[in-house]
Order: structure tokens, then sequence, then C-alpha cells
């Protein structure tokens, strides 16, 4: 206990507590042992006097005979007995007394303090009255005796008393001697548990140093580790997936096609996504394609680069009914044109509501925890259902069988899958939900979560970045719905219709075909540093985002700011960039948050810049992916810091870009992504300390520790890539479809009957 109390107290840093705690203790040691000693002593001592006492009664009584007789007749012999008791060596000497306390005889040692009048008068003041013995030990100049008084002849008349003295001085030296051994006894083992304590305590304070100085200088990196469940649990998806996939090698575009091919016997997709993957605006130099910020984008087009097929939008380029054919379609990509995009137009009204309104100031801060407070309206609502229908139409009409494959995608069609289904029972219809799906509390509060959750059950497939998504809305299911859930299969059961619910982790694609467009990391490193005016050395952080609220830009520059505040040797040297593509720009909340983003910026900005250095430079406009990666290759850091984030691509494409095995990704916990990249330092974005001990910590990682973690990282992503989530999607869909036509509801062996569908 002390030695754990000691501890503690040291690896809390109170040394000057633990000091104190250790002198009382041996001050409360070495009082115990003194008054230890001291009762032991007086216990010892009485034990003495009684066994002298009775000691001295069997002397005299073994020479009682001889000294009655010789009593009052013969001094001579009577001496002589006298000494033939003293002869034992700790008598001293004997005396024998009248009762009236005339000395009759006595040894020649018998001390002369010792009259027979004074001991017999003692004896009686001091003895109970019939007493025939008695003894005391006074204190001598010359040293401690023993005296004893043993009346001689018949109890009833005792004719007189024989005197002894013992010389205890042999006693004294064995108390002396067991004070000394006691003494050493003491000092020894308070050595002995001093040592023992200090050493422990000088344990428990190195080990607390030691992690201080990791932390503040040397290798901080083992702070910001992942969950070991959370490792353990990729390194678990890693071996059965690589085991089932071994034979089909590594997922690319060639092997996504095949699968459709094989499996799917080469169906054309049909993608559903709010967000077209090219948008054409009208420039002062006339029209210009722009690649639009965002994860589904980045996710998506690659897929339809291999797959080929339509991707149905909204048209939201100011030059996208320019470019369209006259069935709204549009080959892309330019020049390369290998699939279309179907642009669906929308009123203002259409997309206020739909769009701003149900989607983004409703789902979007439902799905996301991040203390923004969803807005239902029901004329958004309205709309919400009425683009829904549009865009399902558009579908349908898209189809070119009647039992197509259909990749509904995001919060903005939660109830197209239904609508899809009613118009094309036979669909197979793989939904993919980016956002986080809440807890079934969470999305209680929605008015319309029961048209939501119906909507989504409308699908083949529903898709989640991860399981605990998957079981949010399985919870959700079983909350607001009537229906059976097999929680075995992962499924939901109503009437003849079953939807089945997995983790579909996202990604990117490998390789990211951009990179061939962007200079190499040495090149990137110097163009962007010379573009911003920093000097060779510059270190340089990147954050890549749309302004978004859930994104934790305000608390990522916090971080740096403490960063600079809390690690001096940063000043003047390290930069962060903040790429901030506006964002929904009509919403209040967003606008706010723009203004704020500023304003932290120029604060952070006047606190710390000196002559032309600047820690943050803010660019908030639309950057195209080429310029988002040669950021990505010039950064010493990327920040992800999501307050809540379904996946979140940009760590991922961070990654990708790397192909150096440098630089250090720091990113939330609150991501996906932080579940698949366990080898980042990962942060809770709010925690400013740790996140700017984290920024620290990557700035001054050793380049073998950022090549074992960049090239772990590069590996997982390159093999988990975006064909691969396809792809399982895909071999999903068509394992379902082959069941389904063995059961007769599919194809040209069974009949569908329209009680089937929902
Ligand atoms: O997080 C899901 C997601 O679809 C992202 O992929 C995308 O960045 C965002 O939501 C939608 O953004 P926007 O409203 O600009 O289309």
């Amino acid at each position: 206990m002390t030695l754990g109390y000691l501890s503690v107290a040291c690896y809390k840093g109170d040394l000057r507590r633990a000091a104190r705690f250790l002198s009382l203790l041996l001050t409360g040691l070495a009082l115990l042992a003194v008054a230890g000693y001291f009762l032991l002593a007086r216990t010892t001592r009485g034990w003495f006097d009684s066994d002298l006492a009775l000691r001295s009664r069997l002397a005299v009584s073994s020479a009682r005979g001889s000294l009655e007789n010789n009593l009052g007749a013969d001094r001579a012999r009577l001496t002589e007995t006298l000494a033939d008791i003293t002869r034992d060596e700790r008598i001293m000497g004997a005396a024998a007394c009248s009762l009236g306390g005339e000395l009759l005889a006595a040894t020649d040692s018998y001390p002369a303090e010792f009259s027979c009048r004074s001991v017999l008068e003692r004896m009686r003041s001091e003895a109970p009255e019939d007493a025939l013995s008695w003894s005391m030990t006074p204190e001598l100049p010359s040293g401690r005796l023993h005296l004893s008084v043993t009346f001689i002849g018949d109890a009833a008349r005792p004719r007189g008393a024989v005197a002894l003295v013992h010389d205890l001085s042999y006693m004294t030296r064995r108390e002396e001697t067991t004070r000394n051994i006691l003494i050493l006894a003491f000092f020894v083992l308070s050595l002995g548990a001093s040592l023992v304590t200090l050493i422990a305590a000088r344990l428990a304070w190195k080990g607390w140093t030691l992690a201080l100085r990791r932390a503040l200088t040397g290798n901080p990196t083992t702070e910001f580790q992942p969950l070991i469940r959370d490792v353990r649990t990729l390194a678990e998806r890693l071996a059965s997936e690589r085991e089932r996939e071994a034979r089909g090698g590594l997922w690319s575009p060639e092997r996504l096609r095949s699968t459709l091919t094989q499996y799917l016997q080469g169906e054309r997709v049909v993608i559903l996504a709010n967000r077209e993957p090219y948008m054409h605006e009208k420039t002062a130099d006339g029209i210009t394609v722009l690649h639009p910020a965002s994860g589904l984008v980045t996710a998506l087009e690659p897929v339809m680069r291999a797959c080929s097929g339509v991707w149905v939008a909204h048209g939201s380029g100011s030059a996208d009914r320019d470019t369209v054919d006259k069935h709204d379609r549009v080959l892309v990509p330019p020049g390369e044109e290998s699939y279309s995009v179907r642009r669906v137009w929308l009123n203002e009204d259409e997309e206020n509501g739909y769009y701003y309104g149900f989607a983004n100031e409703g789902l979007w801060p439902l799905c996301h925890v991040a203390h923004a407070r969803p807005i239902f309206r029901a004329e958004d609502y309205e709309h919400y259902v009425t683009v829904n229908r549009k865009f399902a139409d558009a579908v349908c009409k898209e189809v070119d069988s009647d039992d197509p494959i259909v990749l509904v995608q995001d919060y903005h069609f939660g109830l197209a899958p239904k609508m899809i289904r009613e118009r094309l029972p036979r669909a197979t219809i793989i939904t993919f939900w980016h956002t986080p799906w809440p807890n079934a509390e969470r999305i209680g509060i929605c008015p319309w979560r029961d048209e939501l959750i119906s909507g989504l059950l409308g699908s083949s497939i529903l898709g989640f970045h991860t399981q605990q998504h998957c079981n949010n809305f399985i919870d959700s299911v079983d909350a607001f719905m009537e229906s059976r859930i097999d929680r075995e299969a992962n499924a939901v059961i109503q009437g003849p219709r079953r939807t089945v619910v997995h983790p579909y982790p996202i990604s990117i694609e490998w390789p990211v075909h951009w990179l061939s467009q962007v200079p190499p990391v040495a090149e990137a490193r110097v163009l962007v540093r010379k573009e911003l005016g920093f000097a060779d050395d510059a270190l340089l952080g990147v954050g890549i985002d749309r302004l978004d609220y859930t994104k934790g830009i305000e608390e990522r520059l916090a971080a740096v700011d403490q960063l600079l505040a809390r690690y001096p040797e940063f000043r003047g040297k390290f930069t962060f960039i903040q790429l901030a593509a506006p964002s929904r720009t009509k919403i209040p909340r967003y606008r706010e948050l723009n203004e704020r983003v500023e304003a932290v910026a120029a604060e952070i900005n006047a606190k710390w810049s000196s002559g032309s250095y600047r820690p943050i430079v803010l660019l908030r406009s639309h950057h195209e992916p080429t310029a988002v990666f040669r950021y990505y290759r010039a950064a010493e850091l990327c920040y992800v810091s999501s307050l809540h984030d379904g996946m979140n691509l940009v760590a991922k494409e961070f990654v990708a870009a790397r192909d150096d095995e440098r630089g250090v990704l720091v990113l939330s916990q609150f991501t996906g992504a932080a579940r698949d990249l366990t080898e980042a330092l990962i942060v809770n974005p709010y925690d400013l300390r740790q996140a700017s001990d984290a920024l620290a910590a990557a700035l001054r990682m050793p380049v073998e520790e950022q090549t074992e973690r960049m090239r772990s990282m590069r590996r997982l992503v390159s093999e988990f890539n975006v064909y691969r989530w396809a792809g399982r999607m895909l071999v999903d869909a068509a394992e379902l479809r082959r069941k389904e036509r063995v059961t007769g509801r599919l194809g040209a062996a069974g009949v569908f009957t329209r009680t089937e569908a929902v």
C-alpha cells in the first residue's frame, strides 16, 4: 500500500508529497519501535524479578534445615551455611537476621546498605502481613541488585529471616545487548524499506518522465494509437477478405468490368446520385468543366468509368443545359466518353426544399453528431418527395431491362428505392448511405422517419460504411417498423421482400488517375512553397474540405494555435494550409461557419505572424483535383479533424498521393476512415491539447517511422480500393439475383407477381 501510495504520488509528479509521506512513515516507525522496546523491557524485567524471588526462596528452603539448626546457636556454622547458599555465582551475598532486626551472620560480600533492621522494616511496611517472603530491586550507585527476604522456622511462628542479594549487572548487560540488537535491526529494516520504496518511486517517476519526454520531445506517436479492438477487427477482416479474394488479385477497373460481365451478364449500371461528376460552368473564357468537391464523386466516378452506364444527377452547373443532348444526356469524361450523365432539372423551389431544406438542414445534421439542430419543415419534405419521384422516374427511363441494377446514393434519395421498386419490381436496387446512420433514438426525432426507413427498405441491398451504422439502421427498423429481422443474415424481411443490410467501407480509385498530371513530391514541395512565398524548408500542414461544420475546421485551426503556443520551435516555421470549398452557402449555418472560420484564421494569424510568416493560409475557393493533390504532396502532414464523418476520403487521398512514403496523417477518431487507417495518428479533434501534441509528433516523426506507417496505409488503400467496394456490392447483388432466380421470382424461370413488391 505504502509503495502504491508513493508510486502514485511519484507518477503524478508530486515528489514533495512523496518525500513528506516517507519521512512521516519513518518517524512513526521509530516511535513505534521505541515504545515497543520499553514495553518489552518492562515485561521481561517483571518476569526476571519473579524468577529471582522464586530462586531465592528455593535457595533458602534447600538450606532450611541447616539454617534453622544454627540460627541463634553457632554463628560460624550459620555463616558457612550462608556461604554455601551464595555459591551460586549470581547470589552476591546472604545475611541471617533475627526477627528483631539483629544481624546474626552474613557473608563478606553482603552489602552493608541492607541492614537487617532496615530490610525487615521495609518488608513489614510493603509486604502483606502474613507474607513469608518479599523482594525488591533497588538501584544502587554500584548497579542494580535484587533483595529477597524469606522467613525461616514455622510458618505460624518464624524464628528469623534470611536476606539474599542477587547481582543484576548481568541482566543489565543483557538488556543493553538486546537494546543494541533492536536498534540495529530497526535501522537495517528502515534502511531496507526506504531503499525499496525509493527504487520503486524512482521507477515510477522514470516511467512518468519518460512518457512526458516522449510526449514533449522524443517519439510521442504511441500516444495517438487507435483502440486495440479496432486494430484487431481490421486485422481479422483483412485476413478473411484476403483469403477470399486471393484468387482474384487486386481489384482494378478491369476486374470490376469482368465481374459485371461474369456475374451480371454485362448489365448496364445506372447510378442515381444528386451530385453530378462533371459540371459545366459558364466563365469569361467560355464553358469549363468542373469536378465537384465531393467524396461521393471521388469514389463513384472511377467506378462508372470502369463499368459504363448512366449517372442520373441534378444538373446544377450554369452551362449544364447547354451541353446536353435532347434526352438531357452528356457523354463523359470529356474526351474519353465512357459513360453518360443524365441530367435532371430542378426549379428553385424544388432545389431549396429538397436539397437545401430537407436533405441538408434536416437529414444532414440528423445523421451527424456535430451539435447542429436539424430543421424539419413540412414544405421541404413535400419537395423531397416530389424530387425523389422525379429522379426515380428518370432512372426508370434510363434502364434497358425490367430487372436492371440500380445504384442509389446517399441521403438525398431516401425514398427513391421504394419508388423505383414500385415501377420496376424486379430491379436489383443497391442503396449506399454515405453519411453515418444515427441510433434509433436520434432517427426517431425525424417526423418522416417511417417513410424514410420504408423508402430505404425498397432496396435489395442497403450499404453503410461501418457495421455500427448497419446495427443502428436495423435497430431503427426494429423500433419503428412492422417487419421481421434476420440478425444472422443482417436482413430485414417485409412480406416476400428482403433487404440485406451490409457494411461496405468506401474507398478511392487506385492508382489515382489525377496523379499522372501532378508533379512528383520533390517538385510539388518546391512549387507550393514558391507559390505561397515560403522558404524552401518551411513546414506545411494541409486540410482539404468542403466548408462544412461537420469537418471540425474551427477545431483544426485552434489545434494549430495550440501547437504554436505549446511548441515554440514551430513558430515562424509551420504553416497550415486550409483549402475550403464553399458549400451549401444558401443555408445560414454554412454562411455563419464561413465567417467564423475566416475570423479564427485571422485571429491566429494576428497572434503568430511575423515578417512574411503566416501560420494559417485559408484558401476559400474550389480547387480542382490536380491542385488538391499537389498540396497533399507538398505537405509534411494532413490533418482530418471531422467531428463526425461516415468515411472521409480526404484521408485516403492523402495516402494515395504520397508515393514517396512520407508525410503523416493526423486523423479524427470520429471518421469511418480511422477504423481502416490505424497507422495514422488518431486524435479526438475536440481535445486541442492532444491534437496539438499529434501535430508536433507528426512534424518530429523520424523518416523511418513515417515510411513504415505510410507504406502500411498505402498497402491497405491499394487493396481496399473503390473497385473492390463496388465489386463486392455487385457480387452480392449477383448472388441475390441468382437466389431469386432459383426461387422462381426472376427472369425466364419464374413469373413475378405484383403482390411480391412492397
Ligand atoms: O458525406 C456524404 C457526401 O455525399 C459526400 O460525399 C459529399 O461530399 C457530401 O455528402 C455532399 O456534398 P454536396 O452537398 O456538395 O453534394
